[in-house]
Order: C-alpha cells, then structure tokens, then sequence
C-alpha cells in the first residue's frame, strides 16, 4: 500500500482490517454470481430481462432494463456494502491504485473499446462526460464550438455553457437535409466546409436519436486530420462524439472511430446498471483538459492536494468525477462488459441489425408510413425513425401502446415515432409491432 494512503487509512483505523477484506468480497460476490449461463440462443438471452409481460418493448435503448447478471451483480455488492459500508469502500477503492475497483472495471472496458485501461474514465451517464469535456477544454473569447444541428439538447447545452463562459460562441450546421438519403460523401463535404479558422472543437453524434442516422464518424475524422495538418499544434480541433447510441449496437470499437473524446452512457445499449457511463479521449489529447469535478480514482491528485502542491498533467482518472455514488451500480458496470464478451460484440451488432432490417424492411413497405432511417445499415444501427400520414408521433405512440407496443417519440424540435428493436424482442415481437403500424392506417 502506498505510504501516504496508508497514512490515510490509518488515521481512520482501517489498515487491518481493510486489508483482510478484498479475498472476502470476492468470495462473498463470487458465491452469490452465478457463471454466466450458455447464450448461444437468443430467446434464452432475452430470457434474462425482467421486462413486463404483455407489452412489447421496444424502447430499450432509453433506459436499460438490467439483464440478470447485471442484477445479480448489482445485489451482490449491495448485499456487501450493506454489511460493511466503510470498510468495502476504503478496501475497494481507496487501498492502492493497482488493486482498486475502478481498475477491474477499466480492465473490463478497456477491450471492448478497443483502448487501454487507463484512456477511460468512468462517469454516470452521457451527459456528464460531455459536460467535463466542453467545460475542461480551453476556449478562449473569439473560439468557436461548432456542433451539429442533430445532437441532443444536453450535447447542445454542455457546449452552449462551455463558451458563454469563456467568451466562446457556438454554431450548428446540418450534416443532412433529408435523413433517409444520407451520404458519406455529403456528410464529409459538409464538415469540410462548415470549420471555420475560430473553430476549435467539433461537437457531433454516432447514432441521431432524432432520426436514427449513424454517422460515418472516420470520414469526418480524415476530414479534421486534414483541417488539423495546417494547423498550429495549439489550435487544433478537438472531436467530440456523443457515442451512447452507437455503444453496444455496433460493431465497431469506440476508441478507434477517429473522435478524441468519447462519451457514452453505458445504461442503455451496453445493458450496464443505470446511472453507469464513461468518457474515453486519446492519450495525448487527456492533458488537454482540466477536471471540473474532483476525483475519488486519481491517487497523485489527492498526494497533490495532500502536499499542497499543483497537480500534474490531467490523465483519465483525474477526470472522473468523484463524491460518493450508488457503488453497487458502478461496479456492476464490470458484469455487463463480460456478459458483451461473452455474447460477441459482431454477433450483437448483427442480431440488432437483423431485427431492424427486418423493421425497416416492413415500415419501408407501408403505403402510410414514411421511414426517415437509412435503410443502408452502415448508416444506421438500432433506432428506426418514422411518421404514420394523418398522426402526430405522439398519437401513434398513444395508438401503439394500446396495442401493447412500447414506442416513443423523438425529444426534438422535429419529432418523430421511434421503435428501436434490440435483445430483448425476437422476430416476432417486430412482425407484431409491424402489424400494429399497419392497423393504425385504418384509424
Ligand atoms: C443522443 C443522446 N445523447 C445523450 C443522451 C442522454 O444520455 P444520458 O442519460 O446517458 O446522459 C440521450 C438520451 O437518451 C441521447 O439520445
């Protein structure tokens, strides 16, 4: 144990019996967390969701429903923690850097992102990560952030506050008109033109809740690379991507899309416990930042504090907002990462895939629907978007639900009628929800 966090730890008692602990826990979680069962079938994986009977859900990706593993995980530290609060908490996370839990969870992540351990810092949700980011980079009056007219209301409004506090402004631009015809191409040319000399970060989204559209996010990063091989070094564009609806759907690693910054929660499609995300940047882009909130997983930034000296270059861990959380929840977050593992992040992207083909496919065909998704799936991923002739998209939700489909509307200016097909329904749950469209031509 580091001598100074020994020093911490004893003056509040702990060292003995903090130090008897970490064999307990996992003993203690291990016995009350089952191996993960076989999953090569889909109707027993969409057996571990606790989701009402006699509605059909199709609205999972706005908040997760826990699979059981993750609530077996989640009970088991809480059952733990319950049992011993202070002594779990010290032993957990504050005994040494190397064996704290922050480090099992990025262990976890770190190959499924396709980054390592130490890029990643965790969060509670999307919104907070995009908020560190925005309020962490430097921006000067005269800067401007340049986002896109697609993202969501908290990725607008972190950026909105970042510059009106530092005499920054910040610009929209539309990266398509009609969303269903979408092109690589266009999307490129578009970013190109739009970044302006005063542009130092540009702000965009994976996956459009408001219309389903994935971004081709490489493009845009060669498109940036070129903007930024100009550039003086301490002006280039950052890339911030809002990945939450990209994240756990997709085959494709975080890490490795071409944005600097990362920010996903991972309470949606990635299955982990709500109130759970995390926020990846490149290595050499984390110094850029400066930590809005102070961290409980960063050691040097307490020894800083500690000695009253100033801290070092920021890293990931620095970044993480600390103050104490439901850590039941976060540390379960592990338990979803291995049971993505264990199912295959290809094989999950192409059962999502497979179920909204088949969505679109059918929506595609009705005479009084009008799809707004790309059909393309490298344009798409699991959300598809779509307005019913003659009814507003909160009466085809209100007319869905009657027929025991959960649908939603898109929260946005321009909304529209979504149904996201994700592990938890099967081929039939989409043609039921197919027909129900359908009928509602005849209402
Ligand atoms: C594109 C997008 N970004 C961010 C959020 C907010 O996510 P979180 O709850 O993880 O902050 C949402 C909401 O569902 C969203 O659709």
């Amino acid at each position: 144990m580091d001598v100074s966090r020994r020093r911490f730890l004893a003056t509040a008692g702990l060292v003995t019996a903090a130090a008897a602990v970490p064999g307990r826990l996992l003993a203690e979680l291990e016995k009350r967390t089952p191996p993960l069962p076989d999953l090569s079938r889909w109707s027993d994986v969409k057996a571990m969701f606790s989701l009402a009977p006699g509605l059909l859900h199709f609205s999972s990706f706005f908040i997760v429903s826990h699979p059981r593993p993750v609530r077996e995980a989640i009970d088991a530290y809480r059952a733990v923690i319950d049992a011993n609060p202070l002594i779990e908490l010290e032993s957990r996370m504050f005994q040494s850097e190397d064996k704290s839990i922050f480090n099992e969870i990025y262990r976890a992540a770190a190959p499924y992102m396709g980054c390592r351990a130490d890029e990643i810092a965790l969060t509670p949700n999307t919104t907070t990560g995009l908020a560190l980011v925005y309020h962490g980079l430097p921006l000067a009056g005269g800067d401007e952030i340049l986002v896109t007219a697609h993202d969501h209301y908290v990725h607008h409004e972190a950026a909105r506050t970042a510059a009106a506090r530092a005499g920054a402004t910040t610009r929209r631009i539309a990266l398509y008109d009609d969303p269903a015809k979408v092109s690589v191409a266009e999307v490129a040319a578009r970013v190109e033109r739009a970044i302006s000399p005063a542009t130092r970060i540009f702000g965009a989204t994976w996956v459009h809740s408001s219309t389903g559209v994935r971004l081709p996010v490489r493009a845009i990063a060669d498109e940036l690379q070129r903007v930024n091989a100009g550039r003086d070094p301490a002006r280039q564009v950052v890339f911030v991507l809002d990945g939450v609806h990209g994240f756990g759907c997709t085959d494709e690693s975080a890490a490795q899309l071409g944005a600097d910054f990362f920010s996903a929660g991972t309470h949606k499609w990635m299955l982990a416990p709500r109130g759970t995300g995390v926020l990846w940047g490149r290595a050499d882009r984390w110094p850029l930042l400066r930590p809005t909130i102070p961290s409980f997983a960063s050691l040097s930034a307490y020894l800083a504090w500690q000695d009253g000296k100033p801290p070092g270059p920021t890293t990931a861990a620095d970044v993480a907002p600390g103050g104490f959380l439901a850590y039941e929840h976060q540390w379960a977050m592990t338990a979803a990462f291995r049971l993505h593992e264990k199912l295959g992040r290809a094989r999950v992207a192409a059962r999502i895939r497979q179920l909204n083909d088949q969505l679109k496919r059918g929506l595609a065909a009705m005479k009084h629907v009008r799809l707004h998704t790309p059909m393309d799936p490298a344009l798409s991923a699991g959300i598809a978007c779509f307005e019913v002739e003659g009814m507003k998209p909160e009466a085809v939700v209100a007319k869905l639900l009657e027929k025991k489909i959960v649908a939603s509307t898109s929260p946005y200016k321009v909304t529209y009628a979504r149904l996201a097909p994700s592990l938890v329904n099967d081929e039939r749950e989409v043609d039921a929800a197919l027909r129900a469209v359908r009928e509602l031509s005849a209402t």
